[in-house]
């Protein structure tokens, strides 16, 4: 299946830009254009063309706290409506047509999410460690990948590639097998929690040496369809930390691969440019094989072999599985709630 064939996939939240990204900024999501940009209530993310003639709305200002178009100088408000068309004589009002559709947008965690569909949510999912915790977060990474958003998440859920994909880091061709794990649902999605022995993480906790192995073990949650939480514990023998990662689906074969993380350490015990580094190091392996993977990701559990040790892979599936089969009658027949991005609200 395609990203964009999954029309639940756009009633949640995905990060589509950094709170301090310059502004207006044109946005891709399941292959359809969008404008974000900032008035003195925040951001909004509206249709990318105007309604007049059809400038592309990334050109326009916002100095004034109006969305100003370049071509003939139309105002736009947070809401999307028409507040100046400088050509119109005096006394006439504003065309009520002369609106921009406006989809829904919030902030957290130092990101602009975006849902433009009916959310299933009422904003992103939270962040344990973030908001109970209170470990230090950074985004990590924001960046565009060539490949599915689907298999951006299915191989942060996936156990067995780390002893080939990341050799070269942490992971040991010699000791290819997982141990045995099960899989539990959560409202949302699902957790697993798996012990792994791994060798040079140690820039992760502070530590330069990567001939160190350590115990730990890895919980892996499925947040949202696009989301994941993946988080290290250490037992007490170095600081934790938690990853967050999303893969905002620009169109079939692109995704913004976007990941945060949370640092149980301060900043002496555990770096954060030294854990950086070596994340960088780590999550430029995952790109290169994944830039080669199909875009065209299987949902049927009876579409491919599975072994033992791909559990949450293939529960990742029968989610997808049953999304795509949704009884929510605006699925049935294939119609999409999304107002197409040339469309004008009255
Ligand atoms: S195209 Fe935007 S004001 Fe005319
Ligand atoms: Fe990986």
């Amino acid at each position: 299946m395609k990203i964009t064939e999954l029309i639940a996939l756009r009633d949640y939240w995905y990060p589509i830009a950094k709170v301090d990204e310059m502004t207006p900024k044109l946005v891709e999501l399941f292959g359809e254009e969008f404008v974000l940009w900032n008035s003195i209530e925040g951001p909004s993310l509206v249709q990318a063309y105007c309604p007049h003639r059809g400038a592309r709305l990334d050109c326009a200002s916002q100095d004034t706290g109006q969305l100003v178009c370049p071509y003939h100088g139309w105002e736009f408000a947070h809401d999307g409506k028409a507040t100046l068309i400088p050509q119109l004589e005096p006394k006439v009002p504003i065309p009520p047509k002369a609106k921009l559709a406006t989809y829904h947008v919030t902030e957290r965690y130092g990101l602009v999410w975006a849902c433009i569909g009916e959310p299933a949510t009422q904003g992103p999912p939270a962040w344990l460690e973030a908001d109970e915790l209170g470990w230090r977060v950074q985004v990590d990474f924001f960046e565009v990948w060539a490949s599915s958003a689907f298999r951006i998440i299915d191989n942060n859920l996936d156990q067995s590639h780390p002893a080939f994909v990341h050799k070269s880091t942490f992971g040991d061709p010699t000791r290819p097998r997982i141990p045995q794990y099960e899989v539990e649902s959560t409202p949302i999605g699902f957790r697993t929690r798996i012990p792994q022995f791994v060798g040079g993480v140690g820039p992760q906790m502070g530590i330069e040496d990567e001939d160190i192995d350590f115990d730990r073990f890895q919980e892996a949650e499925l947040l949202a369809p696009l989301h994941t939480r993946i988080r290290l514990e250490y037992g007490g023998t170095a600081p934790d930390y938690a990853f967050y990662s999303c893969a905002t689906p620009i169109d079939d074969t692109h995704a913004i691969y976007m990941r945060c993380s949370a640092l149980a350490g301060d900043e002496e015990s555990q770096p954060y440019s030294l854990f950086h580094d070596y994340s960088r190091r780590v999550v430029d392996e995952d790109k290169m094989i994944l830039e080669t993977t199909n875009p065209d990701f299987p949902i049927e559990i009876t579409s491919e072999v599975h072994l033992r040790c791909d559990r949450n892979t293939v529960e990742y599936r029968r989610l997808l599985n049953k999304l795509s089969r949704s009884s929510d009658p605006k699925f049935k027949n294939g119609t999409s709630n999304i107002r197409p991005s040339s469309a004008v609200s009255s």
